[in-house]
């Protein structure tokens, strides 16, 4: 998958060559390019925003620098991904249907957002992260990068991650303990130390029901059985 990402604040992404995303591009498995929109500015100050039309406060990203940032990566098969708090909230089946896409382009707004031309020329699809609003979609951007990643090939060590995992069949995940068997006093329930396989998935099970009954009853309202 190749992702190209624009933005004002290329240097915010420094997170991404970090640990599991960063060993992805490392090896190829995955491609990010970042471009800064600004470099694609007309104006002799390289200025990427101005006023909005009509009065309000703040100002908006002018869409000469988008357009033309936008045009030089763009191919037949890219999807155009607008970060907004407008847009359809991100979960983890939209995550994993995104994953399968040869190459999508993130644009990341900041100030005000990003002037409607852009989105009614070149946007497939905007994206929100939450119910909540950022200064800027570079954060957004990141999150959603990481977790489309997770679903390509070869990511994550180990495949079944992302099938035993909270969200999946729209349960939270069960408690995890790791060594050591006791610590302060605490212990871990006798049942994960019995070696019984059966009991164990019974109980990881139940867990995961009462987990998700207690803090996201929503999540089964749509479980299949
Ligand atoms: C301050 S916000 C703009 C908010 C916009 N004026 C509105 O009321 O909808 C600046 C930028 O941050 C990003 N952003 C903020 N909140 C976001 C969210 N919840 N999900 C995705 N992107 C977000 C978007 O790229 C947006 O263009």
């Amino acid at each position: 998958m190749k992702i190209d990402i624009l933005t004002l604040f290329p240097e915010s992404f420094s997170a991404l060559k970090e640990s599991i995303i960063g060993r992805a591009v490392e090896s190829g498995i995955l491609k990010i390019k970042i471009t800064d929109i600004r470099d694609f500015s007309k104006d002799k100050h390289k200025k990427c925003d101005d006023y909005t039309f009509g009065g309000g406060d703040g100002l908006l990203m002018t869409p000469q620098p988008l357009f033309d940032a936008i045009e030089s990566v763009i191919q037949k098969n890219s999807y155009v991904v607008y970060m907004s708090p407008k847009g359809s909230l991100l979960n983890q089946s939209k995550v994993k249907e995104m994953s399968k896409i040869e190459h999508l382009i993130i644009i990341c707004g900041h100030y005000e957002g990003i002037d409607q031309r852009v989105i009614d020329t070149f946007v497939n699809e905007e994206i929100s992260i939450g119910d909540y609003v950022l200064t800027g979609g570079e954060l957004p951007a990141m999150i959603l990068v990481d977790a489309v990643a997770r679903y390509i090939p070869k990511v994550l060590g180990n495949e079944n991650s992302v099938i035993n995992e909270t969200f999946s069949n729209n349960l939270l995940e069960f408690p995890q303990y790791t060594r050591p068997q006791e610590f302060r006093g605490l212990k871990v329930p006798d049942v994960l130390l019995s070696g019984n396989h059966q009991e164990i998935e019974k109980w990881r099970k139940e867990e995961s029901f009462k987990l998700t009954k207690k803090r996201r009853p929503d999540l089964l309202e749509n479980k299949a059985e």
